[in-house]
């Protein structure tokens, strides 16, 4: 049995270290090879042809959504498709004005800037984003003491992408400086499958196709999860088999794993046994839920509710959190009998 730092590694939404290399080489080129999330795709086509007819750079973009779901890969798609340079940074790396600024000049008219985590500028950064955004200039504060004098530095026409997995921690003078917000939505565990078997053929790995079934509908709706378990798999496959994911090395491999058939991994099961039993399946404030299972309130709230709130294994009450009938059930516990009344 893997220990809870392995479980804790394969499941988490949030890339590891170690998934960099691979998240490159699974990367979607191009949105034909980009699985999923129909209307974005679409939006985003109509926006960056009609931008190349004009033969100007398109209106800032923001990513919404969970960890995982896909928003850099979209990023590096629509910069191919409108031909010109991305270029990455994120909020907690831009701390100081002159940073934003450095970065700001860099850019060739034209030009895409990735600002991933973009929730999380300071407040003084985000305000000096604010004219490079609507008017490409910039102030800049040239000397220091008596001598100091401000002047405006004109900058080339680049389109802003935002990421974020809290669009509701967005100002909204900067939400509203944004011309598409593209909302991410989980993925189906059809549409999982198609990824782990396209990128089963990168990687030159067999996957059967109750395999890749199995991997699509236990990967919490999310890509990066998908791939990841099937790396792991890969792993068992060799040991265990001979190098094939079957449906059998896939079963077997997953429940070494600690991921059940609801796609759970011990966090999500921490979270709602702790509601279960500890708070009579709630509400339970989310600070005091986030404490009592040792995590961040923000993680909680970013990483692991979303999905668990998509499948109505968790219900958000103007009193708290409450575990639904469903998460019961799931997890084999007995449903109290007052329990639809609180809900
Ligand atoms: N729509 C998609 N189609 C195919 N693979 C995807 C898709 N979205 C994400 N992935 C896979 O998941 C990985 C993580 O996606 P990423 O864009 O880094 O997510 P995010 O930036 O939202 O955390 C990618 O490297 C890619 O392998
Ligand atoms: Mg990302």
């Amino acid at each position: 049995m893997a220990n809870d730092d392995d479980i804790q590694r394969t499941i988490a939404p949030t890339a590891a270290p170690e998934d960099e290399p691979v998240d490159l080489a699974l990367r979607p080129r191009g949105f034909a090879e980009y699985v999923g999330q129909e209307k974005v795709k679409a939006n985003l086509l109509v926006f960056t042809e009609a931008a190349k007819r004009r033969g100007e750079p398109l209106d800032h973009l923001l990513f919404a959504g969970p960890p995982g779901l896909g928003k850099t890969s979209l990023a590096h798609i629509v910069a191919e498709e409108m031909g010109v340079r991305l270029h990455v940074t994120a909020g907690p790396a831009l701390e100081k004005k002159g940073d934003l600024a450095g970065v700001l000049t860099s850019l060739e008219p034209g030009d895409l800037l990735f600002i991933d985590e973009i929730h999380r500028l300071s407040t003084s950064v985000e305000e000096y984003l604010y004219p490079a955004m609507e008017d490409f200039r910039l102030d800049v504060v040239i000397g220091d003491g008596p001598h100091a004098r401000s002047m405006t530095l004109p900058l080339p026409r680049f389109t802003l992408v935002g990421a974020t997995t809290r669009s509701g921690l967005l100002s909204s003078p900067l939400r509203d400086r944004f011309g598409y917000v593209a909302r991410l939505d989980f993925y189906s565990p059809a549409e999982l499958q198609l990824i782990v078997q396209r990128a089963a053929v990168r990687l030159k790995t067999i996957l059967d196709t109750e395999g890749a079934e199995e991997i699509g509908r236990r990967a919490r709706g999310t890509p990066r999860v998908a791939n990841r378990l099937m790396r792991r798999l890969r792993d068992f496959a060799e040991v265990l088999g001979d190098g094939r994911i079957t449906h059998a090395i896939a079963i077997e491999g997953l429940q070494a794993l600690g991921v059940d058939d609801a796609g759970f991994d011990d966090m999500d099961r921490r979270l709602l046994l702790m509601i279960i039993d500890r708070f009579d399946g709630g509400p339970v404030g989310l600070d005091t839920l986030a404490a009592s299972v040792g995590e961040e309130s923000h993680t909680v709230e970013d990483v692991y509710e979303p999905y668990l709130l998509k499948e109505a294994f968790l219900k958000r009450t103007p009193r708290g959190r409450m575990a639904t009938s469903r998460a019961y059930r799931q997890l084999g516990r007995t449903l109290p009998t007052d329990h639809s009344r609180l809900l």
